[in-house]
């Protein structure tokens, strides 16, 4: 039992010094998405206030024009991301194109970010947890030039550090460096993230499972046999709808969660580079497994466009070698 508040600021730089070819600059990164966060937070928690304060497009009563939270969420991270210039450039779910950052009083930073700024933005509405998904990568070329589309198609194994933000009952950040998985719940009383789940290790198996079950007709014979040994196992289906809050069950009480092809979307509805990637390596992190319906593991998939789509089974190992196993059977 821990007796002290540990902060996420005072965690990073301890953890910096415990590693000592650290520069500080991803110490420096994460405290930026840390505030970021913070910020988001404020607004995603006023979002019930929509109909007082102004709806997405109108003007609020101050005369300021109101923002959709997704792109909101996105100006405030890409800011929080650009005045520290610890970070060389961004690619966002909503922005077509990536994003160069010039340095920062001469500083040429090392490290890119891929990021879903609002995960799961359809369930703002409804009051429903919402999450932001971070990815960071080292750059491949020269940091005294400008960052490349290329630096950013880069695979989930190459990941420097990821993690996300859950905007639920209480709000939580949850990142990995590589050495372990750690969750910070921000208390509000005091404005800060503090440690409050150390070293999560995902449960090897779990009794739930998490899909779309809607679009069961449309999934692949194997995936559908999956689907149904999960019922026949009396499985509990639970599913959100914001990847995010899915995969934070999940990771917490063990499971799995499917999103397949479909016949509208052959590769799956989620987003390589700043959804299935970070959240891959999260998971991997904590002891779980990640593959696509191919069968092939997320985070060795050479990503060819920003923003790609890709299928995915992700969760518990044991859950996921089943799913592997059912695959392999079925197909023909
Ligand atoms: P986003 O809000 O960033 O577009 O992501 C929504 C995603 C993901 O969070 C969720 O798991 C999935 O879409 C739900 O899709 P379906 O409604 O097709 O099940
Ligand atoms: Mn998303
Ligand atoms: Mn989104």
């Amino acid at each position: 039992m821990q007796n002290r508040i540990i902060t996420l600021d005072e965690f990073i730089i301890r953890r910096q010094k415990e590693y000592s070819l650290a520069s500080g600059e991803l110490t420096g990164l994460l405290r930026d998405i840390g505030v970021a966060a913070k910020i988001v937070n404020r607004e995603v928690n006023k979002a019930g206030l929509l109909n007082i304060l102004g709806a997405a497009g109108s003007e609020n009563t101050h005369g300021e024009s109101v923002q959709k939270l997704d792109l909101y969420a996105n100006d405030k991270l890409i800011d929080c991301l650009s005045n520290s210039g610890e970070c060389a450039g961004v690619a966002s779910e909503e922005n077509e194109d990536f994003i160069p950052i010039m340095p920062v009083d001469g500083k040429q930073s090392k490290y890119l970010v891929v990021m879903d700024p609002l995960d799961g933005s359809s369930n703002i509405d409804v009051n429903v947890s919402v999450g932001t998904i971070f990815g960071i990568y080292r750059r491949k070329s020269d940091p005294s030039v400008a960052c490349n589309k290329e630096d950013f198609l880069q695979k989930g194994v190459d990941l420097v550090a990821a993690g996300y933000v859950l905007y639920g009952t209480s709000t939580i950040l949850v990142y990995t460096t590589g050495r372990g998985v750690n969750g910070f719940t921000l208390d509000p009383t005091i404005g800060e993230f503090c440690l409050s789940h150390q070293d999560i290790k995902i449960p090897e198996t779990g009794n739930s499972y998490s899909v779309n079950q809607g679009y069961y007709l449309k999934f692949d014979v194997e995936m559908r046999r999956y689907i149904d040994h999960c019922s026949d196992s009396n499985f509990g289906l639970r599913y959100i709808g914001s990847m995010v809050s899915d995969i934070h069950r999940i990771l917490l009480k063990g499971g799995i969660f499917l999103y397949p092809n479909t016949r509208k979307y052959p590769k799956g509805k989620l987003r390589l580079l700043y959804e299935c990637n970070p959240l891959s390596f999260i998971v991997e992190q904590a002891g779980g497994k990640a593959i696509n319906s191919s069968l092939q593991r997320i985070l060795d998939i050479q990503p060819t466009q920003l923003h790609q789509r890709e299928t995915i089974a992700i969760g518990s190992p044991k859950m996921v070698d089943e799913m592997k196993a059912f695959v392999e059977r079925y197909s023909v």
